[in-house]
């Protein structure tokens, strides 16, 4: 019986372990936060690490990373650069939405700004139309690569 009541106590410990030890990768102290509980039995606490695994990473992450940003972000007639994404979405006309690649074609820099209806590269000065993504002024000569999404409502998301 009480035997029943110390393994729930290890395998919660377990999961406790888990939970604290999953947001660092600092050589990981599990071993010794369950042997600190007790020693019922070495091999119990394995058991909550495999179950509890999934459950820890499987906070969906996919949903944010497919949201991109909302139609109100996206100025009629300009555009904005998602740095992180490496992405540009523009609206050319009033809820027409495109998306490029953020990443210049004449030599990879991000391009940093929408303007004039233009995608502008600081680097050395490429301008991208932001219709379709054609070179308006060089150095580019090639237009930047059209990025799928779709829009759902207000919301804009990765194709
Ligand atoms: Fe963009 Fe040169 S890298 S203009």
């Amino acid at each position: 019986m009480t035997q029943g009541a110390t393994r729930r106590t290890v395998i919660a410990t377990g999961a406790a372990a888990l939970a604290t030890g999953c947001g660092s990768n600092n050589g990981g102290d599990t071993s010794a936060a369950a042997d600190s509980t007790g020693s019922p039995s070495p091999t119990d606490p394995t058991s909550p690490m495999t179950t509890a695994s999934p459950a820890a990473t499987g906070t969906s992450p996919a949903a944010d990373t497919k949201k991109l940003a909302s139609t109100s972000d996206i100025p009629e007639g300009g555009g904005k650069v998602f740095d992180a994404q490496k992405i540009v979405v523009t609206q050319p006309s009033k809820g027409r939405f495109k998306a490029f690649s953020a990443v210049c074609t004449h030599m990879g820099c991000t391009v940093s700004r929408v303007q004039n209806g233009t995608i502008d590269c600081p680097c050395h000065g490429s301008r991208f139309k932001i219709e379709d993504g054609s070179v308006a002024d060089g150095p580019a000569t090639k237009p930047l690569a059209e990025h799928p999404i779709k829009v759902d409502g207000n919301s804009i998301q990765l194709g």
